[in-house]
């Protein structure tokens, strides 16, 4: 046990931590194993957040912790800027011949997945000579500075951070529970060419094949394609950060797979370092090694316990078939909401694909309102009763299931219980509110 328990640490935390590092849950992390957080007081949850698909694995995957200790032994840190770790070179080749981007590729390693972000505008900015960066809205990108000015959600990412990088231009993503069509979202695509940047002035396009903190938005199927299509007809690159939708997340090692698209340049991060921090920029060679060396990558970039790590994650993905089991992981939990909204009215959206699922949370199902307060009441509920859990979206009306894809069946089902527990616990504490309010007390 931790020497210090949770009320400590929350005092300690408000006196020492700085605000704008959240966390969403009350209590501070000690240790864990597989799908399970065990808190600084002992109480044990399970997690169904995974540090934000960073665990897809689990926490302490034997042969990830495995392949960490013996690099431990071997070499921590030679600084890639002076003599570049043996892991690094075996992870990017590996990289290279996974990643669905146009061949012969290469490989970048960096921290984060913000700096990965930071690092594809760099190269097709480079590899072009053109200065404008096109994402979309609802996006989440990071928040380093041209992270953050791509990322299309004010609060609390933006707010009162400005003044943002230029030269950032947005357009619509297609989103069906609110009626946003492809043809709508290319069609402004198009006039923002006509209107704000001429194509020949744009570097690239940067999209998330899966929205993650927008809300787990899943595009219409022609969308990836029809896109790819207009960009490479106008010769821009096109960039698909799957920082949170990769990693087998969604039943495919890339989610753009689910699309049949080949992007140019292609962003990893989360549980590609198995826990420890490690990004990557893959894609094509020819936009790739545009810079000059030096103006890439950095003191710490593709560290050589998390390159090991790397390489451990995705020889157990292919091993053991971790694709399949987040597509039955999913087709359980998508299932198991889709039961819950024949009962409740306010759960107005059920979508996902494998295991990125999400339910979005409405006022009413004809107004589509979002149902915020309601949200947060479902998570505090869950926390209570020892579920990690999360929400995202526009509005931070979407429940997200983000359990590790290495969860048993048992703490599925029993995390899934809590789920529905807690909204039901919410809906209720919501109703007598309204009861009472409705008595005038
Ligand atoms: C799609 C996407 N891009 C970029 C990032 C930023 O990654 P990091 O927090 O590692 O900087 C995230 C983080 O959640 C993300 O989901």
């Amino acid at each position: 046990m931790c020497a210090l328990r949770n009320t400590e640490l929350q005092q300690q935390r408000e006196a020492s931590v700085a605000r704008g590092m959240g966390s969403v849950m009350a209590a501070f992390a000690h240790a864990a194993d597989g799908a399970t957080l065990v808190d600084a007081d002992g109480r044990r949850y399970l997690d169904f957040a995974s540090g934000i698909s960073v665990m897809n694995l689990g926490h302490g995957h034997p042969d990830v912790v495995a392949a960490m200790h013996r690099q431990v032994d071997l070499l921590i840190n030679s600084g890639g800027p002076v003599m570049m770790p043996d892991v690094y070179v075996e992870l990017c080749s590996r990289l290279c011949a996974l990643a669905p981007v146009p061949k012969p590729a290469k490989a970048l390693l960096v921290n984060s997945g913000a700096e990965a972000v930071e690092n594809a505008v760099k190269i097709v900015r480079h590899a072009t000579g053109r200065p404008a960066i096109i994402s979309f809205h609802n996006s989440f990108h990071g928040r380093t500075l041209m992270a953050m000015s791509l990322t299309g959600k004010v609060h609390p990412y933006k707010q009162n951070f400005g003044p943002y990088a230029t030269e950032v231009y947005q357009a619509p993503y297609p989103y069906a529970y609110h009626d946003q069509t492809t043809d709508e979202s290319l069609d402004a695509l198009q006039a923002l060419f006509a209107s704000q940047v001429p194509p020949d002035r744009v570097a690239g396009v940067i999209v998330e094949p899966v929205q993650g903190e927008g809300g787990f938005v899943v595009p219409p199927p022609d969308f990836l394609p029809r896109l790819a299509a207009l960009l490479r007809e106008l010769d821009i690159p096109l960039i698909a950060d799957e920082i949170q939708s990769g990693m087998a997340r969604t039943g495919e090692l890339f989610a753009v797979t689910h699309f049949g698209v080949e992007p140019d340049l292609v962003l990893l991060a989360k549980t590609l370092g198995g826990g420890l921090p490690l990004a990557a920029v893959v894609g094509r060679a020819e936009l790739m090694d545009a810079p000059a060396p030096g103006g890439l990558g950095g003191t710490f970039g593709g560290n050589p316990v998390a390159c090991a790590a790397a390489l451990a994650v995705l020889e157990v993905i292919e091993r053991d078939g971790i694709c399949a089991r987040a597509r039955q992981v999913g087709e359980v939990a998508i299932r198991r909401m889709q039961a819950m909204q024949e009962r409740h009215a306010c759960i107005g959206d059920v979508r996902g694909i494998g295991a990125m699922t999400a339910m979005e949370l409405v006022h009413n199902r004809s107004s589509r309102e979002p149902a915020p307060a309601l949200a947060a009441a479902v998570l505090r509920e869950a926390h209570a009763r020892g579920l990690a859990l999360l929400r995202a979206g526009l509005y931070d009306n979407v429940i997200r299931l983000l359990m590790p894809l290495t969860i048993g069946d048992d703490e599925l089902t029993a995390g899934l219980d809590i789920v529905e527990q807690s909204l039901e616990a919410a809906i209720a504490a919501d109703q007598a509110v309204a009861a009472r309010s409705a008595h005038g007390n």
